[in-house]
């Protein structure tokens, strides 16, 4: 799709009607690597449209395994034994989720892989995949020691171990365990707190043994079955819907067969808080992953702190729930949150910046933001090259008379490229 590199918003357009999403990007990016693990053919329907996703898929087919088809996609594959050598460099392009959870695998693989990205990844930490993975038995460099990519992978036997993770995250998390289907032995990893669980539940489902507790999984060698799935909608793609339907007065939404895996839902606890009218009816589950409708309406929202074992099931959702303070009665408190300076942009300087641009009174720290709510005013917004960035800018900028520019526009191909063209559906624009 070729994306405008700025776009315009504007002028308090409520948002209403009912929409379905692509498929969420983290059940999308484990569904292609799952079936790619499998021996047989797997069908995979509302993959994620993203650059993210198409990045995972591009990597398992430079691997040797076969993905035919776009709207349905079947990936035909005999195990992690039928994996070749790439011949040249991986590109993860902006895929955080790419780089790290393919890391896992690709330790297992008794040959050279280079991964690499572009200039936001390469400046992402990656020693919290390489130096676990080293201990494990396989080989990983990567510039300033290890610290970052290109990662050069040489992968060989591993060794089953316990694992502490110094900051929860599910990227990290499920590099490790992927690693240890692979491994002798049990592999065990410690979070200091819970982070989203799919790649738990998806594996359960698909026939391996994953022992569960809330800060703690175990795993031993074993290879998923193939399967089909429906990838639910992203909830951090609705996010953005959801706050700019609370925000805009005369707005009522429904979104259909969304995710909703608990530890993705924490923005709408959070809007809850806030005074948000948001409704969850559940409708099954799809290969271990809870499925719903939302319905959101229009409301006044007041200011709430957001900190603590709360941040990681909310981080990605940080920007949108920033626009909902800026809209809010009161001083938001974002607090706990350093990790969101190391994600696709510094999240806390870049909000920072663009919510100052829209006129309100913004704090920054280095582990979060405070947010004095108020009327914000139109402006000229940079994206810095995050695709989050933008889409937060925008659900702002609809509920706001007047005129806003959102430049970098073309950031949102990593996971949502039909944003604009969703959003003008359900904003009559
Ligand atoms: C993801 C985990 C999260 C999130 C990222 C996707 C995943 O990062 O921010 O966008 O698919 O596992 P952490 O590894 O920091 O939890």
């Amino acid at each position: 799709m070729n994306l405008p590199t700025e776009l315009a918003f504007g002028g308090a357009r409520a948002v209403r009607g009912r929409l379905e999403l692509p498929g969420d990007k983290s059940i999308s990016h484990r569904a292609l690597l799952f079936a790619a693990l499998a021996t047989g053919r797997s069908t995979i329907t509302n993959l994620s449209t993203g650059d993210d996703v198409r990045a995972t898929r591009a990597a398992i087919e430079a691997l040797g395994v076969t993905v035919r088809g776009t709207a349905t996609v079947t990936v035909s594959a005999n195990g992690l034994g039928a994996w070749r050598e790439p011949e040249e460099p991986i590109d993860c392009a902006n895929s955080g989720t790419t780089m790290r959870v393919l890391s896992g695998t690709l330790a297992a693989c008794d040959f050279l892989s280079i991964l690499t990205g572009d200039a936001s990844l390469r400046q992402r930490p990656m020693r919290r995949v390489t130096e676990p993975l080293g201990a494990m038995g396989a080989s990983l460099d990567g510039r300033d020691g290890g610290s970052y990519a290109p990662l050069v992978i040489r992968g060989g036997r591993l060794r089953g171990m316990r694992h502490e993770l110094a900051v929860p995250s599910a990227q990290v998390k499920s590099a490790l365990m992927l690693a240890g289907l692979h491994a002798e032995g049990p592999t065990e990893i410690v979070s200091p707190a819970p982070s989203r669980d799919h790649t738990e539940r998806m594996l359960a489902a698909l026939g391996v043994p994953v022992d569960v507790e809330p800060c703690r999984v175990q795993v031993q060698a074993g290879a998923p079955e193939p399967f089909e799935l429906d990838v639910p909608g992203d909830p951090s793609s609705a996010a953005f819907f959801v706050v700019a339907a609370l925000i805009t007065p005369g707005s009522d939404l429904t979104i259909e067969s969304l995710a909703c895996n608990p530890t993705r839902l924490g923005f709408v606890d959070v809007l809850q808080r806030m005074g948000g009218d948001i409704e969850i009816t559940p409708a099954g589950e799809r290969c271990g992953e809870p499925v719903g409708a939302l319905r959101v309406r229009a409301s006044a929202l007041h200011a709430t702190t957001i900190e603590g074992d709360e941040i990681p099931n909310v981080q990605d959702e940080v920007p949108a729930l920033a626009v909902a303070a800026a809209f809010a009665d009161g001083v938001t408190e974002v607090r706990d949150a350093a990790e969101l300076a190391v994600k696709e942009s510094n999240r806390i300087g870049a909000l920072h910046e663009e919510l100052t641009q829209f006129g309100l009174a913004v704090e920054m720290r280095s582990d979060g933001l405070a947010i004095r709510g108020g009327q914000p005013r139109s402006a000229l917004i940079r994206s810095h090259g995050d695709h989050r960035i933008a889409m937060a800018a925008a659900i702002a900028a609809n509920a706001i008379d007047g005129e806003s520019t959102v430049r970098g526009w073309s950031a949102v191909a990593s996971s949502y490229p039909g944003f604009a063209d969703d959003f003008a559906r359900v904003t009559g624009s």
